[in-house]
C-alpha cells in the first residue's frame, strides 16, 4: 500500500499524491563521456527501484562499511517514497556530445526581476526529488545516493520540506497551508484527471521535442523565502487582498466556498479580487490565458536563521508542465510586480527536465537519449 509505482510511461512523483516530506537534491554528474553517464544511469535506475521498493541490503562482513546507512532499521520499507529524476541545462553544455538532444525549451534558469539568487542553490546537472511519508526516507536514500556514486555524482545543493501531517490523513481533502497561513493548491489542476495532464503536463510527440523526450516534463524548483515577521504584522484585509482569497476558508474573496470558481469577466474592475491579487495574476481565467496553466507541487521548509536573524522560511515551489515558456515562465511574468513581492523572495531553484518513466527491467533512465 506505501509502495509508489517504479516502472511506467511516466516517473512518479509528479501525479502521485503528496506525502508528508520532500527533499530536492541537485548533483554535479562527474562521467567524463557519455559512456559513462550512460553506465551511471544504468546504476542509478537500479538503486531508485531498490529503494522505492524499500529493499535494504544486509550487512555480509563487518569489517567493511555496512551496505545500508541502517537510518531505517534492518526491515525493508517503502514508506512511500518516489525518486524523481531530472536533467538541468548543463548536462547538454557538450561534455556528453548531447547538445543537439537537449528539450527545446531548457535552459539554466534566469533570475525574474524580484529573485535574489544564491548561485550555490541554483541549478544543477541531475536533480533528484525525494517525496516519502518521513523526512527519514528521503535522508536515507539520498545517503544511499551519495554512498553508492562518489564517482558519478557530487552534491550541489539540497533543500527539504513538509507538508502538515493533517491534511495527509485526509487525503488531500483538507487543503495545507503554506507558511504565510493562507490555504495552498486549492485550485491546483486535477492531477487524477489524465486528459488533463496529457494535455498539460506530459511531453508527447506533438510536442516538437526531440523523441526520447515523450513522456517526461519540464520541473521547475523555486526556493521561495516568505518574509513571515512582515507578514504576520501585515493586517488580514491586506493579506487577502495580496493573496485574492479569504484566510479562513480560502475562498475567492466576494465568494463564500473554499471550491468557488471566481468570476473574473463580471468583475473587470477587480473590485471584488483586485486585478493584481495573486490569484488573478497567476492564471486570469481569461481565452488568451487558458493553456498557461501548471501543476504545482509544493512544500513547505524551515531553515533557521538568516545572517539578519530572520526566520529563513518559505516554499519549496515545484511546477510540471510540458511547455516550459507556456507553463512556469508565463505564470511567473504575469507575477512579475504583484503586491505579494514585498514578502517573498525567491533564493534558490532550477529549471530541469523529468526524464519519462522507466518501462521495465530491461529499460534504464534515458536509454532513448544514450
Ligand atoms: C494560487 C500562495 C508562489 C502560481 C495560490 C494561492 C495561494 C498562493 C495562497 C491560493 C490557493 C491555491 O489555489 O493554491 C503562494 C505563495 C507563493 C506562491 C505564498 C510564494 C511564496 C507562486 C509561484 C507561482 C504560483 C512562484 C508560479 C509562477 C499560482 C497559481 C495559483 C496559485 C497558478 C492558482 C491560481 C488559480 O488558478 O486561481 N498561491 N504562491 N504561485 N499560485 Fe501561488
Amino acid at each position: 500500500r506505501d509502495r509508489q509505482p517504479f516502472y511506467g510511461r511516466h516517473q512518479a512523483g509528479i501525479v502521485t499524491s503528496q506525502p508528508a516530506a520532500a527533499l530536492v537534491a541537485a548533483f554535479d554528474v562527474l562521467a567524463d563521456d557519455r559512456a559513462e553517464l550512460a553506465e551511471l544511469m544504468r546504476r542509478l535506475t537500479a538503486r531508485t527501484a531498490a529503494l522505492m521498493a524499500g529493499e535494504m541490503p544486509a550487512p555480509t562482513d563487518a569489517k567493511l562499511p555496512p551496505p545500508d546507512s541502517g537510518l531505517l532499521g534492518p526491515g525493508g520499507m517503502s514508506d512511500n517514497l518516489s525518486m524523481t529524476l531530472a536533467f538541468g541545462a548543463s548536462l547538454f553544455d557538450g561534455r556528453f556530445g548531447l547538445a543537439a538532444h537537449r528539450p527545446k525549451r531548457l535552459a539554466a534558469m534566469a533570475a525574474f526581476p524580484n529573485d535574489a539568487l544564491d548561485h550555490d542553490c541554483c541549478h544543477g546537472d541531475l536533480l533528484v526529488q525525494f517525496n516519502a511519508n518521513t523526512a527519514e526516507t528521503n535522508i536515507h536514500a539520498l545517503r544511499a545516493l551519495l554512498k553508492d556514486f562518489p564517482d558519478g555524482l557530487a552534491l550541489r545543493w539540497k533543500q527539504d520540506g513538509f507538508l502538515p501531517p493533517h491534511t495527509i490523513k485526509t487525503q488531500g481533502r483538507d487543503t495545507a497551508r503554506n507558511l504565510l497561513g493562507f490555504k495552498d493548491g486549492t485550485a491546483n489542476l486535477d492531477a487524477r484527471d489524465e486528459a488533463l495532464m496529457d494535455r498539460i503536463v506530459w511531453v508527447d510527440d506533438r510536442a516538437g521535442e526531440p523523441a526520447w523526450t515523450a513522456g517526461g516534463t519540464y520541473h521547475v524548483v523555486r526556493v521561495i523565502r516568505t518574509l513571515v515577521e512582515r507578514w504576520d504584522r501585515t493586517p488580514l484585509r491586506e493579506q487577502e487582498t495580496i493573496i485574492g482569497r479569504d484566510k479562513a476558508e480560502g475562498a475567492p474573496l466576494g465568494l463564500a466556498q473554499e471550491r468557488d470558481l471566481p468570476d473574473y469577466g463580471s468583475d473587470p474592475e477587480g473590485r471584488r479580487v483586485p486585478l493584481d491579487a495573486h490569484i488573478r495574476r497567476a492564471n486570469p481565467r481569461d481565452a488568451a490565458s487558458a493553456d498557461s496553466v501548471i501543476l504545482r507541487r509544493a512544500y513547505n521548509y524551515s531553515n533557521g536563521l538568516t545572517k539578519a536573524g530572520q526566520l529563513d522560511m518559505g516554499l519549496l515551489f515545484s511546477s510540471f508542465q510540458s511547455d516550459l515558456d507556456r507553463g512556469f515562465i508565463a505564470v511567473q511574468t504575469r507575477l512579475n510586480g504583484e503586491p505579494l513581492e514585498e514578502y517573498i523572495k525567491p533564493v534558490g531553484g532550477g529549471y530541469f527536465f523529468a526524464l519519462p518513466g522507466v518501462a521495465g527491467p530491461h529499460d534504464y533512465f534515458a536509454k532513448a537519449l544514450l
